[in-house]
């Protein structure tokens, strides 16, 4: 496809653009049926050594009280992800260098071994020697997204870090086995359709097993604190166009849809997304997390959000898939 028509299609609105999403869902439904597969995500720490300034946990954010989940609550809130019927516990945090190796070895094997639950990694980027232990010790999948495939405009917003060292991570994850998922912000300012179509594009060429990708937040805690320009539609439309140029992936209604919106997460349900991921942080930490403003569920706890979860995709006409 080319960038241009791309670019049209991002921009689609009225009846264009809801034909796109029919389109969307149909190939949805056609590779994964209703059912939808559900992954419980802990935010485990929001120190991180970065100063990425789009993100309100960066290094050095005002009135960020930082924290660290103990291992314990840590493997606790894995067993209520597993009685919460996930077959996935997502752990993410920031680029946080007190978890070592060892440590993060030490984690993942009494999760596995514990739960049983396919684990997911989300810790930014880590060396090749430290990923290959991971995935030995039971880590099934990581996701790193790669934010803008603008390497210009990549090392302007990652004062700490390189879009080829980024790259090279995903290289790195893909040659040791991991199911590997990926993506990008949508409409970062400054961004324009075209460049959302370059950005779709190079999504393509990177073959994922799963793809993540939001909304960009402005966030007045941030130095990225640039109202974005983009009709809603367009986030929308990119989610549509994800999922008609791959057919196959796992594609998640990020959590940042309904900071976009009340029932953005929904919405994106209906055009092209399998996948959600309730936060099963437990509500003490959830304040602390968050990446941009108005994210939902921070007053709430994990079997709170977990059940209102499920009665979003029962009302979606939506089943739960064990896996
Ligand atoms: N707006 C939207 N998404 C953001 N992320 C971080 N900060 C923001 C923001 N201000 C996303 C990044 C990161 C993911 C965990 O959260 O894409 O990879």
């Amino acid at each position: 496809m080319d960038p241009a028509c791309l670019a049209r299609a991002l921009m689609a609105t009225g009846a264009e653009a809801e034909s796109l999403r029919i389109e969307a869902d149909a190939a949805r439904r056609e590779q994964f049926g209703d059912a939808v597969r559900l992954r419980g995500i802990i935010e485990f720490s929001n120190y991180c050594k970065n100063r990425c300034l789009y993100c309100g946990i960066r290094n050095g954010a005002n009135g960020v009280l930082r924290y660290r989940i103990p291992d314990a609550e840590i493997l606790q809130t894995a067993h209520a992800v597993r009685a919460g019927g996930c077959g996935t516990v997502v752990l993410q945090s920031g680029e946080d260098p007190f978890y070592t190796k060892s440590h993060l070895v030490d984690l993942v094997k009494t999760i596995k071994e514990e739960t049983g639950l396919k684990i997911t990694l989300s810790l930014g980027i880590r060396d090749r020697e430290t990923l290959r232990a991971l995935r030995e010790a039971g880590a099934d999948r990581y996701l790193l997204r790669f934010e803008t495939s603008d390497a210009v405009l990549f090392e302007q917003i990652h004062p700490d870090a390189g879009f080829a060292a980024r790259l090279s991570c995903l290289r790195d994850l893909r040659d040791l086995g991991y199911e590997v998922g990926s993506g990008f912000m949508i409409g970062l300012p400054g961004g324009t359709p075209e460049s959302i179509a370059r950005d779709l594009l190079f999504t393509k060429s990177l073959n994922l097993q799963m793809i993540g990708c939001g909304p960009f937040l402005s966030d007045p805690k941030t130095p990225m604190n640039v109202q974005p320009v983009f009709p809603h539609s367009l986030y929308y439309n990119t989610i549509a166009l994800l999922r008609l140029m791959n057919p196959t992936v796992n594609l998640p209604a990020t959590t940042s849809f309904d900071a976009l919106e009340p029932g953005g997460r929904d919405r994106v349900l209906s055009y092209g997304a399998n996948i959600f991921m309730p936060n099963m942080t437990p509500r003490k930490y959830r304040e602390c997390y968050q990446l941009y403003p108005n994210k939902p569920g921070v007053d709430e706890d994990g079997s709170a959000t977990l059940e209102a979860s499920k009665r979003r995709l029962a009302a979606a006409g939506r089943t739960l898939d064990p896996q």
